[in-house]
């Protein structure tokens, strides 16, 4: 058995299922407390200084009074990627936008030639460092996208990696499928095509290979439109693949409003929704999975959270790590975020990135709470509350990580 003993505070969200509204901001908070780790899974916790007997063959670790939280859950990133994109910053300077670059044949289609360039194995190295330095921040749980391969091969070559990097490392790495990222240069102008071939041959490759348990649709000006969208998603649900759907980010084009009628578990980025998405949204049972780090890497407004909460959606915040619109892996900057410019509290910010971000990959089930059989993956802080963690920003407060009851970090 393995004891963590001396938690300051215990701060936590409860349930299995996505939390909303006034729920959103209920976290249990234990003081001096500890936690029972057996098999991996949390076997029993403590309160008021209470404790099992110890005996030899207990390991003790004594969280020197710190705050105590579950894993952090990072529910959207694009994590395998070849090169980088600093080449757009004297593009960016001359007051390029992210859309401008794309439709000049730049943006994600650049990132896509580097990505088909690249072996599986040197990939996979590349996106192990990314990995490591995740967990290192706290976050035992990741989603990776696939969509910057776009031909069967090399989106099979992405989640390939996914698959290694979930096998090989800590990490619970979760699988999504998002050939609908970009029209690849061989169907320029031909995006129902494109659309037709990802539907007929690459998504049931992905299925019989059993590589993504999520089916994603950038759904956006400019690149695929709310039909395109609905056909992607509704073939991935008929192959079993929950839908998930960047939506709203730049331009309201009605992706939200979409992910509502189709009952997707979350759409993601919103920047740009309005009304009409967000009471779809609420009607559907959406999880709204915001992005706070890609509104400050792009300059742009922030997605409209509290209206959110209030309307009754759960809201998850997540990274979306990737080389273009976020070029930062750090779960705990979009925290910052999230506390700075969606004001919100501390308690909904730490259900966002927990079990909320669990629910919004459907794992609300094993992680997400400190709670009795759920999966021991837990972050000791260098702070004493959860305050602590939105308000200074910049530093890693990570103190130690445990995953699956294994001290990693
Ligand atoms: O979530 N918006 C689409 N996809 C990513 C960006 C990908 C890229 O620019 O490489 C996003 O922001
Ligand atoms: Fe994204």
């Amino acid at each position: 058995m393995l004891l963590i003993k001396n938690i300051g505070v215990l701060q936590t969200p409860v349930g299995k299922s996505s939390l909303c509204g006034s729920k959103q901001a209920q976290n249990l908070k234990l003081t001096n407390a500890a936690i029972a780790i057996e098999n991996g899974k949390i076997s029993a916790i403590y309160k008021d200084g209470e404790l099992p007997i110890i005996t030899n063959d207990v390991h003790v670790i004594d969280a020197g009074n710190c705050l105590v939280t579950p894993g952090l859950v990072d529910c959207h990133t694009h994590l395998v990627f070849g090169g980088w994109r600093h080449n757009e910053i004297p593009l960016k300077l001359r007051g390029a936008t992210y859309l401008d670059i794309l439709r000049a044949g730049g943006g994600i289609l650049d990132t896509v030639r580097h990505t088909r360039e690249m072996s599986e194995d040197e990939l996979y190295n590349k996106s192990k460092g990314f990995i490591d330095e995740m967990l290192a921040g706290g976050v035992t749980t990741v989603e990776s996208k696939s969509g910057y391969g776009l031909n069967l091969d090399n989106e099979l070559k992405q989640l390939r990696v996914n698959k290694r990097l979930n096998e090989s490392t800590p990490m619970d790495v979760v699988s999504t499928f998002l050939g609908a990222h970009a029209i690849p240069p061989e169907y320029q102008g031909k995006p129902d095509e494109y659309i037709d071939y990802l539907c007929d041959v690459v998504l049931p490759e992905v299925k019989r290979q059993n590589l993504a348990v999520f089916c994603d649709v950038f759904c956006e000006d400019s690149v695929f439109d709310v039909e395109q969208s609905r056909k992607m998603l509704l073939k991935g649900q008929k192959l079993g693949l929950k839908s998930k759907i960047h939506a709203d980010e730049i331009e309201a084009i009605g992706g939200a409003v979409l992910a509502g009628e189709l009952g997707a578990i979350s759409a993601e980025h919103l920047i740009a929704t309005n009304e009409q998405g967000i009471d779809s949204m609420a009607k559907g049972g959406v999880t709204a999975a915001l992005l706070p780090a890609t509104s400050f890497y792009l300059n742009k407004t922030y997605a409209p959270a509290r209206e959110m909460i209030n309307k009754g959606i759960p809201v998850a915040i997540a990274s979306d790590f990737n080389p273009g619109s976020c070029p930062s892996l750090n779960l705990q900057f979009a925290i910052n975020l999230g506390y700075l410019k969606y004001r919100m509290l501390p308690e909904e910010i730490l259900t966002a990135t927990t079990l909320n971000a669990a629910c919004a990959i459907d794992r609300g089930e094993t992680i997400g709470s400190i709670e009795v059989g759920k999966q021991a993956d837990l972050v000791i802080w260098n702070a004493p509350n959860f305050e602590m963690i939105c308000y200074r920003f910049g530093s890693n407060q990570v103190k130690t990580v445990i995953k699956k009851g294994e001290i990693i970090q």
